[in-house]
């Protein structure tokens, strides 16, 4: 994923800019770039690769000067080339660019048509001209920086530099993080904190639609209106470096609690006003789904469960069919290949061989294209595939997949939503669709909360062998997940069933020392399953019930615990949250290896 870090100061900034990308490198890119004032107007490095090429362009023609700009980038239009690497510059302007411009192509015509030369295939080369070309019609770095993003359609955050206004820095952004970071005598701005935790724990968070310009003195922020805006000052006590446990006792538990941010950082500049943006697949994307009426889904292990969840929204919402299989399956069968089939490979690593012989094997058939939902950038999986939805979950440690696993849903989500746009899903359910997604962060958040009374519920189970996880719908797959991390790390037996399969086998080991944990929010099968949950009662076993509050009242379990009420989008992701939880307090009361528990592998790259 990009990142940006800008610095107006008095002293040298190179070093700095280049550490605070260097901190953003976990977010996965493909090429880095650095744009300074010097004596001479703006001068760039830029390299395609990672930052230490950067670093050894710097070493070689060494940059210096006060006030700069840079990037790290993960194509999305045009291919990873120093040429598409930003800084972009037009004349006495230089920009850096997250987030995807969808009127790109008309407004390059336009500044064609001006005279303008082209020298990348990005869409954030036409921002850089649009600047210039107001600059040279007399106006100032904020004015023209205001009046070019009223002209941009999609996401985006930037910050922008000018020889005609040295040691100003401006910034913006839309459906795209951006923060200004407050110094002594020095500005900041970047994408994410981390890039300026060394620096300054003192942060404005911008709102969409602000503009901002620093000086080394000075900060202000103009809103959507271009009126003076007041933002608040926020002190953050957050961690500096991203694989570090900092205060938590495992990765694990890190992880969990990184969901709110990961998924934030997933939806990031996908959405923006009220749709989700279709270029997010790549510029082939609208073509490709319009061709696409049948999906095969392709995974391993927790990435199986987030496309089985995906399974039931491609058909609930865009109509579609959608097959979800084990690569290891997949990959030793014939499968039929009807023409119209998109072929879907899920994975947090991008490294792991059946999904990867999987993938292979799938490109010589006649798929309309094969797409990777993936974590992790440069990984084999996302260079084998013609389409690439990243999960930006970040680095995930512990074997045992958490946030990778939320992410890959909203990811998910995503899709299906975009592919249900592409197939004509109502204006209504798209909106509801597209408002749950928005809402998530705060969903996981207020979810995490319940922490101490999952723990609590934990001490039942520390020393049981067995445990059986029901649910309906998208919650079976849930139910898989939760029962997955919960024999990964502790050891403990757990299954997962369908809940109306109860009765055709599993019921026979339901007794008073089997705990069965019901996944049951408000969706259109809760009275099927309190049926269910009712053969459980009845049998004498000790039922964990986890409903929504809007269901908290209607349900007699033994224990209950009560989340927040979501729609269907956001239910699968919210409801895997306490079962993560579970798992992790039982693991820890058993004294097992939370991260690295026996047996098992983060990424499993032979067969
Ligand atoms: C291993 C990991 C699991 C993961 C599975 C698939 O088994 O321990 O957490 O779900 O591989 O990995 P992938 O990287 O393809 O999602």
């Amino acid at each position: 994923m990009c990142g940006i870090v800008g610095i107006s100061a008095q002293r040298d900034v190179v070093q700095n800019l280049i550490s605070g990308l260097k901190a953003l490198e976990y977010r996965g890119y493909d090429s880095a770039g650095i744009a300074v004032l010097t004596g001479h107007g703006v001068e760039r490095l830029r390299a395609k690769g990672k930052v230490r090429d950067l670093e050894a362009l710097q070493a070689v023609s060494p940059l210096s000067g006060t006030c700069g700009i840079a990037h790290t980038r993960w194509a999305t239009h045009g291919a990873p080339s120093t040429d598409n690497a930003h800084p972009h510059v037009s004349g006495a302007v230089s920009v850096v660019h997250n987030g995807i411009i969808e009127n790109h192509a008309a407004l390059r015509a336009e500044l064609q048509a001006l005279g303008y030369e082209f020298t990348s295939q990005t869409d954030t080369e036409v921002v850089a001209h649009l600047i210039e070309h107001a600059q040279r019609q007399g106006k100032p770095l904020r004015q023209a920086v205001q009046e070019t993003v009223a002209r941009l359609h999609g996401a985006y955050s930037l910050a922008v530099l000018s020889a005609r206004e040295p040691g100003t820095l401006v910034g913006a952004r839309l459906g795209s993080p951006l923060v200004v970071g407050l110094g002594e005598g020095e500005q900041y701005l970047a994408s994410d904190i981390h890039a300026l935790l060394p620096l300054t724990r003192r942060f404005l968070y911008l709102d969409d639609g602000d503009v901002v310009e620093l000086t080394r003195e000075a900060v202000q922020v103009f809103d959507a209106a271009g009126q003076p805006a007041q933002r608040a000052v926020k002190e953050s006590h957050f961690a500096a470096d991203a694989v570090e446990r900092g205060e938590y006792r495992h990765y694990m538990l890190k992880e969990i609690h990184e969901q709110p941010q990961a998924v934030a950082d997933t939806l990031e500049g996908r959405i923006a006003g009220g749709h989700v943006l279709t270029q997010m697949l790549g510029v082939d994307a609208e073509a490709l789904l319009a061709r696409t009426d049948s999906v095969q889904i392709v995974a391993c292990g927790t990435s199986y469960h987030a496309g089985l969840v995906a399974g039931y929204w491609i058909e609930s919402f865009a109509g579609v069919p959608c097959k979800v299989e084990i690569a290891s399956e997949y990959r030793y069968r014939n499968p039929v290949v009807r023409a119209g089939t998109l072929f879907l490979g899920i994975s947090q690593s991008g490294e792991t061989a059946d999904t990867l012989a999987a993938l292979k094997m799938a490109k010589g058939r006649d798929y309309v294209a094969r797409m990777a939902v993936c974590n992790v950038p440069e990984s084999s999986i996302v260079r084998e595939s013609e389409l690439v939805l990243m999960t930006r979950a970040g680095p995930e440690i512990g074997v045992a997949s958490t946030k990778a696993f939320t992410t890959q849903l909203v990811a998910l989500a995503l899709f299906a939503l975009e592919l249900a746009r592409a197939k004509g899903l109502d204006a209504a359910r798209y909106a509801d669709g597209v408002r749950q997604l928005e809402q998530l962060p705060g969903l996981i958040a207020q979810t995490l909360k319940l922490d101490g009374q999952i723990r609590a519920l934990a001490e039942n189970f520390a020393a049981k062998q067995h445990a059986l996880f029901l649910g309906r719908g998208t919650h079976w797959p849930v139910a898989m997940e939760g029962a997955l991390k919960l024999k990964e790390i502790s050891y403990i037996h757990a299954e997962a069933y369908a809940a109306g399969e109860l009765k055709h086998g599993p019921l026979a080991l339901v007794d008073k020392d089997m705990p069965v944990i019901a996944v049951a929010p408000n969706d259109h099968l809760i009275d099927k399953l309190k049926s269910n949950l009712e053969e459980v009662r009845a049998r004498g076993g000790e039922l964990y019930a986890f409903v929504d509050e809007t269901v908290a009242h209607g349900l007699d379990a033994d224990h209950v615990l009560t989340l927040p009420a979501c729609g269907e989008f956001a239910a699968p992701v919210v409801f895997t949250l306490p079962l993560q939880l579970l798992a992790y307090h039982v693991a820890v009361l058993r004294g097992t290896d939370v991260d690295q528990p026996r047996n098992l592998a983060k990424s499993v790259t032979v067969e």
